[in-house]
């Protein structure tokens, strides 16, 4: 319902001329403030304008709604989409869209695979989404399966929206942990430094753990690792040729699980701002913003009003000469901003990391800011999420008290799911061959694990539970899918099959249970462009799973199939758009959806 607000908008604007006049002598911004009615019985919109011109116009905002309901109910534009408006309160304005131009809606969402959806211009300036971001040679943990599935979702809805995304994997390939890891390397495995062949080094989970306990226990393999830093550093070709096997053997892992959550990341590790650190000293220091303190060469930070903030300083360089994380990290923000080929030419970098790194983030946003990296319209934000925990609150750990693998994990939902399927199919004496119990038990286990983890708020912990996740009813995955499942069944028995089905024109509802669907359905751009602002990706599963228990609703309680046309032709469509919506919304989720499960 873009249009219909752009519309409105419109509308109001020229409603109130000699408001809008008054209110631009005083320096008002005129917004007619259009927003969703807050409850139904208030109608589709709320236009609270009228009370922000109270003060500089010397009016009741009553008297002012008044003047404006006046003015619109005189506008012939305005009176084909609304029915007359209501003032209500201090002086809301309640809008009501005629029905008439509702069923249109739905008409015009239907013919087009955008659902209503607009997109942004085209050739925008690039979207950064920094996520996953795991380490290597370590494990990639619930945290970062976390990021993942939230990052990719928050992409897919900008990419739908028209943005250029830049999806972007900063894996941890740089940091004194390699010291430890060529140096162990070069003991356990010498041969693999001269084939030129790829290499394949094992688990390298145990094999950082193993680096670590000699680290921890061998003074001779401590100083030969910190050789070996400095070594990697300046270059040298050996050690380049560890880190590189390190670093492709924990791609490949990675690559894995990626692939299996159909996840697209272009990696773009720390290692590659190496070149830009200098730099990022370099105009830090000609901006008058670093101190030396004990040696390292830091940023102290500032609290809101400008004064200075209790928060430790950013440290740029420590007091051996060595960078840091945070020191890549503004390499990457001024990386981003700045303009190509020597940069990414962003306007919105956003990072997906748990919300321990919360301070991290602020430091560097702020050091970026005051460096002046970044635009004036340009928008640094930080998407955190809480912890994975088990069910007993703490920690999420194997039965055997190990910290749970991603892959274990994710076979669990799936192999869960299938033994659910098939203590179904038994129950139902329903025949179905392997690759239809695969197809279905992969697609339902993978969705299941994505939506949990999107639908809870993201800044809360979230307990993770098999059970709550895969259970049929309540705001899962398996109950939205299933809801597609039955409208698909409904086109099926309908006699068409979805896409085929010629809709009468104009539709025609009646029943409330049909405006409440019609309403709901329309809603869906407006939700898609709160998540493109907000980043919060359970405001689109809240609103998929209303959309789904108001649809049963409505099938439990409305007859389609038995009704006579227009209305049967009609209740089909709103079934179509109902399924449409709930396609696009998953798809926009990363969860692909089944016709039958
Ligand atoms: N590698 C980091 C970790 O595992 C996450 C990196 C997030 N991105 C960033 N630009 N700092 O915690």
């Amino acid at each position: 319902a873009q249009t219909l607000n752009t519309l409105l908008v419109g509308a109001l604007e020229r409603a109130f001329p000699e408001a809008a006049s008054a209110a631009r002598q005083a320096g008002v911004p005129l917004d007619p403030q259009l927003g969703p009615a807050s409850k139904p019985e208030f109608g589709d919109f709320q236009a609270n304008g009228a009370m922000a011109l109270a003060r500089p116009l010397r009016q009741a905002p009553r008297q002012i709604a008044t003047a404006i309901v006046a003015q619109l109910e005189a506008d012939p534009a305005f009176a084909a989409l609304c029915l007359p408006p209501e003032i209500a309160g201090p002086g809301f304005i309640n809008l009501t869209l005629r029905p008439e131009v509702l069923a249109a809606e739905v008409a015009r969402c239907l013919a087009d695979p955008r659902l209503g959806v607009e997109a942004v211009a085209g050739g925008g300036a690039p979207v950064v989404v920094d996520f996953s971001s795991p380490n290597i040679a370590k494990e990639m943990h619930v945290g970062h399966l976390r990021s993942t599935i939230i990052g990719d979702a928050l992409a897919r809805v900008l990419e739908f929206r028209g943005h250029p995304v830049l999806r972007l994997n900063h894996v941890g390939d740089w940091g004194t942990q390699f010291g430890m890891l060529i140096t162990h390397l070069k003991l356990v495995a010498p041969e693999a430094l001269t084939t030129a062949d790829a290499v394949d080094l094992g688990d390298l989970v145990a094999f950082y753990r193993q680096a670590k306990a000699r680290f921890d226990s061998d003074e001779t393999f401590q100083t030969t690792s910190r050789e070996e830093v400095v070594k990697l550093q300046s270059g040298d070709p050996t050690s380049r040729r560890a880190w590189q096997l390190l670093c492709d053997q924990s791609r490949r892992e990675f690559q894995r699980l990626y692939d299996r959550l159909d996840i697209r990341l272009d990696e773009r590790g720390e290692s590659f701002y190496n070149p830009y650190l200098e730099a990022v000293v370099a105009d830090l220091a000609a901006a008058g913003l670093l101190v030396s303190d004990g040696g390292a060469q830091c940023v102290f930070l500032e609290g809101e009003d400008g004064t200075a903030r209790q928060a430790p300083p950013v440290i740029v360089r420590k007091s051996d000469g060595g960078f840091n994380y945070a020191t890549t990290d503004l390499a990457a923000i001024r990386y981003r901003f700045a303009a190509p080929p020597e940069g990414d030419g962003a306007r919105r970098v956003i990072y997906v990391t748990d919300a321990g790194q919360a301070s991290h983030f602020a430091g560097v946003f702020q050091v970026a800011r005051r460096a002046g990296w970044i635009p004036d319209d340009g928008r640094l934000e930080h998407v955190p999420f809480g912890l994975v925990q088990g069910e007993d609150g703490k920690k999420l750990k194997t039965r055997s008290g190990d910290t749970v693998r991603l892959k274990e994990l994710l076979d669990e939902a799936v192999e869960r799911c299938e033994a659910d399927l098939r203590r179904r199919l038994a129950e139902e004496e329903r025949q179905e061959d392997e690759s239809f119990i695969e197809e279905v038990a992969t697609t339902v286990g993978l969705a299941a694990v994505k939506y949990a983890d999107l639908s809870t708020n993201r800044i809360t912990n979230y307990q993770f539970s098999f059970d709550r996740m895969l259970a049929l009813s309540g705001n899962t995955a398996p109950y939205l899918l299933y809801a597609v499942v039955r409208i698909a069944g409904i086109a099926r028995r309908g006699g068409a099959n979805a896409a085929g089905v010629a809709f009468p024109e104009p539709l025609v509802f009646g029943e409330p249970q049909e405006w409440a669907l019609v309403r709901q359905l329309l809603q869906f751009d407006a939700v898609i462009l709160e998540v493109e602002q907000e980043l919060l990706p359970n405001r689109l599963c809240s609103y998929l799973f209303e959309l789904s228990q108001v649809f049963n609703r409505f099938y439990d309680q409305v007859p389609v199939l038995k009704a006579e046309d227009p209305a049967r032709g009609s209740r089909l469509a709103l079934c179509r758009l109902t399924a449409d919506t709930l396609k696009l919304g998953l798809g926009l989720l990363g969860i692909p959806t089944l016709e039958r499960m």
